[in-house]
């Protein structure tokens, strides 16, 4: 099988693992509790926030742990919000957010709050001035994405938040899900007040992400109850989860810079091999230092995204043609549609998504599966 889906979610790595059997076994213990058990997974759970504030660059307060990247998606909008209830405000977020973000944003207009969603380039990318001329003095909040999940595309979040501080007093969320790992993640450099993370897109497990919060910026909690993580987030903690996610996450920003070289190279390769072979094929998103290194994307001219994936699936590729959550609906991607691509061009995209352990061996097979099914497929579908 070669894996080319990391986007989606990755494999977790022996490291994390060796390290998550600790609080899977011996050290069980509720980190409420103040007997030396509980102090014990205490110590696990500090550990992990230590080693998430050194990759964030921000204080280990300002670490709040989640059951994932939705989750955390969700307080970073949800949080500041719910408090503004009967007061209303204004909204904005991107039209190429995760829908974790999208709908949460959509479902607040619910709640008396007004949403503008921020159209996008070509390549994906959002644009400054746009923010700059929808900001009112009553908005609230801005979430724009880090880094796009299904082309990839890099946003301009230092200079989105520069604009939002110049044209108002509103929060600024970046959601990093795919960003972590990939490029640095300096809160105090991006200036953001919110980030989102999540460990199974970096070798840790599913279920575990985290919420950077500045200091002083005013939260409520989603989930309400014995009010663990400073009132901010109850339920005992998943201690794997969260040690899980702390390592994966520091080993993931260590190698960040010879990681992201690597396959810089290789997804640059893979996209070469592939238009040796389908040379209509037309690459989406942003290109070179515009986007994340590990993404080749591509909409293919009559191939079909979901009959391709099938085809390229029994061939021993796994691959998806947006996000995890598009792929498997009919509907086309709202993040390529946002793009201007054509529904048919929308409906006939390959998304290739590298990591640690895509090798140029599969780069190259993977290529020569993509061009020979690609060919198959049109040859037996009605033009
Ligand atoms: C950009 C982005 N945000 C949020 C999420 C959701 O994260 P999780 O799967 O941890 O809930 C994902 C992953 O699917 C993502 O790619």
């Amino acid at each position: 099988m070669i894996y080319l889906d990391h986007a989606a979610t990755t494999p977790v790595r022996a490291e994390v693992r060796a390290e998550m059997e600790g609080p899977l076994g011996a050290i069980f213990g509720n980190p409420s509790s103040t007997h030396a058990a509980g102090r014990e997974a205490r110590s696990l759970v500090d550990l992990a926030r230590d080693r998430l504030a050194e990759v964030l660059h921000c204080r280990v307060r300002e670490v709040v742990f989640t059951g994932g990247g939705s989750e955390a998606d969700n307080l970073a909008l949800r949080g500041p919000l719910s408090r503004l209830r009967g007061e209303g405000g204004h909204l904005v977020v991107s039209r190429v957010e995760h829908e974790a973000v999208l709908e949460t944003a959509r479902d607040l207009t619910r709640e008396g709050f007004e949403l503008t969603e921020l159209e996008v380039d070509s390549r994906g990318w959002v644009d400054p001035e746009c923010l700059a001329r929808v900001l009112r003095p009553e908005t609230r909040l801005v979430s724009v994405m880090l880094a796009n999940n299904e082309v990839g595309t890099l946003e301009p979040v230092r200079e989105l938040v520069r604009v939002v501080r110049e044209g108002s007093d509103a929060l600024f969320h970046t959601d990093a899900t795919q960003a972590l790992g990939k490029v640095p993640l300096d809160v105090q450099e991006l200036g953001v007040d919110l980030l989102t993370i999540s460990a199974h897109k970096v070798g840790g497990p599913k279920g575990a992400g985290a919420l950077f919060v500045r200091h002083g910026v005013p939260l409520d909690p989603v989930i309400t109850g014995g009010g663990q993580e400073r009132n901010r987030r109850s339920g005992t903690e998943n201690v794997p989860g969260i040690v899980g996610l702390g390592l994966a996450a520091l080993l993931a920003e260590r190698e960040r810079e010879a990681e992201a070289e690597r396959q810089r190279q290789l997804a640059a390769q893979l996209t070469e091999l592939i238009l040796e072979l389908v040379p209509d094929a037309r690459p989406t998103g942003a290109s070179g230092a515009g986007r994340l290194p590990n993404f080749c994307t591509l909409a293919i001219p009559g191939a079909e995204g979901e009959l391709l994936l099938m085809r390229l699936d029994r061939a021993g590729v796994c691959a998806s043609a947006g996000s995890a959550c598009a792929s498997g609906s009919q509907a086309p991607s709202h993040v390529l549609l946002a793009m201007g691509l054509e529904p048919e061009l929308a409906a006939a995209h390959l998304r290739l998504t590298l990591g640690r352990t895509t090798t140029s061996v599969d780069v190259e097979e993977a290529a020569q599966i993509v061009g020979r099914e690609v060919a198959q497929l049109r040859a037996t579908t009605p033009a």
